[in-house]
């Protein structure tokens, strides 16, 4: 967004998050902005509309938003609840800016043909990646290292080997940039790489403020 990059390229492998980038890079963007800016929230409204099979991958973008926007704490791995009361007892629509969303996907659409996206698994892909010297590599994995983290409930995606991507972006020629939970398993595997671990302060979905590990090369 901020012109620092000639070439994008991103790598997610779940289906629903995969399905709201092709569709705002590759499909009808304009559709998914009428979708959520005419979609009129209520409880009700939100379960008749996510218990309705997708129509088409665009309609399933629509509804990976809405969910992630009305489930508790933004989760999307099956069994995740509805928001109860929400920020200011406004419930299901305490997390729906509808006019925001909007205007994030149409600024992102604007840059699409400098973005590629892949749905797939980023660590068959990535090797392809690690030999251009002028590449900066950002890596946020679901937050699983040492096997009882939150990302094992936040994530559908979630069964990482933690190791292989430490081992992957200690090859890399460029930049790479990490994050991840502020466990030992993640201190010791950075320090095996000779990588720089800097401890900072980031607000989880309860706004209590923790400490995340930022990782470089
Ligand atoms: C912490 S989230 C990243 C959130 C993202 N950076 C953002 O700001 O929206 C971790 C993501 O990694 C994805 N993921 C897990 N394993 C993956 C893999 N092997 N390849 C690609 N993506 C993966 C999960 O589906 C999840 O969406």
């Amino acid at each position: 967004m901020e012109n620092l990059a000639d070439r994008v390229v991103m790598i997610e492998l779940d289906d629903q998050v995969a399905a709201v980038w092709e569709t705002i890079l590759e499909g009808d963007h304009q559709q998914l902005v009428d979708r959520i800016l005419s979609f009129e929230i209520s409880r009700k409204a939100v379960i008749d509309e996510l218990s309705q099979p997708p129509k088409d991958r665009d309609h399933f973008a629509f509804q990976t938003i809405l969910r992630n926007r009305v489930q508790r704490g933004g989760i999307l791995a099956p069994g995740a609840s509805l928001v109860r009361n929400g920020e200011n007892g406004r419930g299901v629509a305490s997390r729906w800016y509808p006019q925001t969303l909007a205007r994030r996907i149409e600024a992102i659409a604007q840059v699409r043909h400098r973005i590629e996206f892949y749905h797939g698994n980023a660590m068959d892909l990535l090797p392809q990646y690690l030999h251009y010297k002028s590449s900066a590599i950002f890596i946020d994995p679901p937050y699983t290292a040492g096997g009882k983290r939150a990302g094992n409930r936040l994530y559908a995606q979630s069964g990482l080997d933690h190791e292989r991507v430490f081992d992957l972006a200690a090859r890399a020629s460029g930049s790479v940039m990490m994050t991840y939970d502020n466990a030992p398993e993640p201190r010791q595997w950075a320090l095996r790489h000779r990588f720089q671990v800097e401890p900072v302060p980031m607000s989880n979905t309860h706004h209590q403020t923790m400490l995340e590990l930022v990782i470089t090369n």
